[in-house]
């Protein structure tokens, strides 16, 4: 059993608290935002009623997690009350919210404890730089939704140890989820490179006329055995998500290569960004 804090209680942070709590590690959550921990617990209650309900959990399983899962609304608080072995950084993706906060964390954590982002595209290197602890800085990085999804990648820096490694693919396989293990840090990391090559390729194949939406979308089904296209899955996640992923690694590295395309840019500019607003490679009735 280890103590787990989690920072940002969002979309990512409270399941993977509850991932935690439910394998028997003792938790805190915090958020900068009190509504969010409301949010958060009450999303989790009904989460799990519906487990327990459908017979995949046990009430005492899940009343027992509970017990382990506190929250706090100040971050010096939720340190004091974790103590933790371990902190899983979860908040909105951007570089100096980060960076702010690891200093924080490392200001207030015991030197032992290892401070670990969920960040989706920044590398470790970047937060560890804003602390003195580089060696026990490394990324975890959680697919959504963490309930649910198997893999965990988990990406050392230049300078994370060899027992911080280890230490967190320990952690992951308590959970009882699969660590992946990088070699060393690169954006984006593995699984979403690979996914982001594959939407980049279908983007080409119809902005060169080659093939239509459709077509594309049921090669990937039929062929590549994917659920589903890559069209039909930027509708799913927002077509802006990618396209502001695509910018800001442009700000970063200021390769052409790295703009959003063309026909991304259209749809974004015209708000057609998928199923929530009725409209994106696809028309969806009754949003
Ligand atoms: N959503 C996904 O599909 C997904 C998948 C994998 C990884 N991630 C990564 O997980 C992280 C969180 O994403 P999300 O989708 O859960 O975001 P979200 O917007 O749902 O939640 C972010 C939370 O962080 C809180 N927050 C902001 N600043 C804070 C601070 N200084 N201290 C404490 N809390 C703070 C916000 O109040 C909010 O509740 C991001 O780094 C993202 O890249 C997201």
């Amino acid at each position: 059993m280890r103590s787990v804090l989690v920072v940002g209680a969002g979309a990512m942070g409270s399941q993977i608290a509850m991932v935690c709590a439910l394998a028997g590690h003792q938790v805190c959550l915090h958020d900068v935002d009190p509504a969010m921990l409301e949010r958060a617990d009450r999303e989790l209650r009904d989460r799990m009623a519906r487990q327990v309900e459908k017979g995949r959990r046990t009430a005492d399983d899940v009343t027992a997690a509970f017990e382990r899962l506190r929250v706090a609304d100040s971050l010096a608080a939720a340190a004091a009350a974790a103590d933790a072995d371990l902190v899983i950084e979860a908040v909105v993706e951007r570089i100096e919210v980060k960076s702010e906060l690891f200093a924080e964390l490392d200001r207030l954590c015991p030197p032992a404890t290892i401070l670990a982002s969920n960040s989706s595209s920044f590398v470790p290197s970047r937060l560890a730089a804003a602390t003195g602890r580089a060696d026990r800085v490394c990324n975890l990085h959680f697919f959504n939704p963490a309930l649910v999804m198997a893999c965990v990648e988990v990406v050392p820096g230049p300078e994370t140890s060899g027992q911080t490694v280890a230490s967190c693919v320990d952690l992951v396989e308590s959970l009882g989820k699969v660590p992946v293990v990088l070699e060393k840090e690169i954006p984006g990391f593995v699984a979403n490179r690979i996914l982001n090559a594959v939407r980049d390729e279908a983007i080409r194949l119809y902005e060169g006329g080659y093939a239509g939406v459709e077509a594309i979308d049921t090669a990937c089904r039929t062929a590549l055995g994917y659920p589903m296209g890559p069209f039909e899955l930027m509708d799913l996640t927002g077509i802006d998500i990618g396209y502001l992923t695509k910018q800001a690694r442009y700000a970063e590295t200021g390769d052409p290569a790295d703009l959003p395309s063309r026909s991304v840019t259209e749809l974004v500019e015209r708000g057609h960004l998928g199923r929530k607003t009725g409209r994106g490679w696809y028309t969806y009735e009754g949003v």
